[in-house]
C-alpha cells in the first residue's frame, strides 16, 4: 500500500515517467495534465492515477536506478550505469562493507554503494564542495539511503580518516594523489577503484599505483550499445554514448 512520503514512479510511456514523493496537497504538472499526488495515499501499487485531463499513469514501485537517474537532481557530471555496474562488481563490496568514496558530486554512485553495504555497513563519502554535500544529502534522503552514508566535506588528497576499509572508490580529478592514503586506509585485499575521463589521468594513476606497491592493476573502458527492437528490423540504436571514461582497479596486497 502507498504511504505518505513514499517515492513512486508515475509511468505513461518510456519518455513520460516521473519519480515523485507522495505528499498530501502536492501536485505534478505534466504535458498530459495535472495529478494530485495525495490521492495515492492508501492505494495499492499498480493502481492508475488520472490527470485532470483524464489521462492515466500507472503507479510503480521504482527500482533504485529509476529513483537515481530520474529522480535525483544533478549539478555535476554523474557516472553512467555501464560504469557504475563494473565499479560495483570490482569493488567486491557486500552488506556490512565499509567503503571510502570521493568525490560525492550529485551522489549517484554513493546511492548504489549505500544500497549494497546496508544494513550494517557504511559509505564514508568525501567531497570538497559544501554545495555538492548538500545536494547529495537531499538526493540520498529521497532514496532513503542517507542512514548508510557519512558525508564529509574534506579534500581527500589531504588524507583518509578511516582504517581497515574494504574499498576506496574515486571519481575526482586527481586519483594519483590519493593512492598513498588509500594504501594506508585499505585492509589487506581491499580494492582501489578510480574513474577518470582522460587517458592522461589513467596513465598517471596506474604508474603511481605500481610505485606504491598495489597489485592486480587493471585499466578498462566499457563500451555499450543499446538496441532498437522491432520485429524483423532489430538493430543497434543510431546514437551511442561515445565516451564516458576509464576505470582503474587495483588491490592492496
Ligand atoms: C564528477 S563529480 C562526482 C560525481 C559522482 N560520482 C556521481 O556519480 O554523482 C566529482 C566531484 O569530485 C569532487 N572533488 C574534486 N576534487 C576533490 C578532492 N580533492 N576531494 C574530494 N572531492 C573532490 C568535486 O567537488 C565533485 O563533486
Amino acid at each position: 500500500m502507498i504511504k505518505r512520503g513514499d517515492v513512486v514512479m508515475l509511468y505513461f510511456d518510456s519518455k513520460r515517467k516521473f519519480i515523485v514523493e507522495v505528499e498530501p496537497g502536492s501536485t505534478l504538472h505534466t504535458d498530459m495534465g495535472v495529478v494530485e499526488l495525495g490521492e495515492l495515499i492508501g492505494k495499492d501499487y499498480g493502481c492508475r492515477l488520472k490527470t485532470h485531463l483524464g489521462i492515466e499513469f500507472v503507479v510503480v514501485r521504482p527500482a533504485l536506478w529509476q529513483v537515481v537517474y530520474l529522480g535525483f537532481k544533478r549539478k555535476t557530471q554523474v557516472l553512467y550505469p555501464k560504469d557504475v555496474g563494473y565499479m560495483l562488481l570490482m569493488s567486491s563490496i557486500s552488506p556490512g562493507s565499509r567503503v571510502v568514496e570521493a568525490g560525492v558530486g550529485s551522489g549517484f554512485l554513493t546511492a548504489f554503494l549505500a544500497s549494497i553495504v546496508r544494513p550494517n555497513g557504511k559509505v564514508y563519502a568525501y567531497d570538497i564542495s559544501p554545495t555538492y554535500i548538500k545536494l547529495a544529502t537531499t538526493n540520498l534522503k529521497k532514496a532513503n539511503l542517507i542512514g548508510y552514508v557519512c558525508l564529509k566535506q574534506k579534500d581527500i588528497t589531504q588524507g583518509i580518516d578511516e582504517r581497515d576499509i574494504d574499498a576506496v572508490v574515486l571519481d575526482m580529478p586527481t586519483p594519483w594523489l590519493v593512492t598513498e592514503h588509500a594504501f594506508n586506509s585499505l585492509r589487506n585485499g581491499g580494492i582501489f577503484i578510480a574513474f577518470v575521463p582522460t587517458v592522461n589521468q589513467l596513465e598517471r594513476t596506474v604508474l603511481v599505483l605500481r610505485e606504491k606497491g598495489f597489485i592486480e592493476i587493471e585499466a578498462v573502458e566499457n563500451i555499450q550499445r543499446t538496441y532498437k527492437v522491432k520485429k524483423g528490423e532489430t538493430r543497434p540504436r543510431n546514437i551511442v554514448i561515445a565516451h564516458t571514461g576509464y576505470i582503474i582497479v587495483a588491490q592492496k596486497p
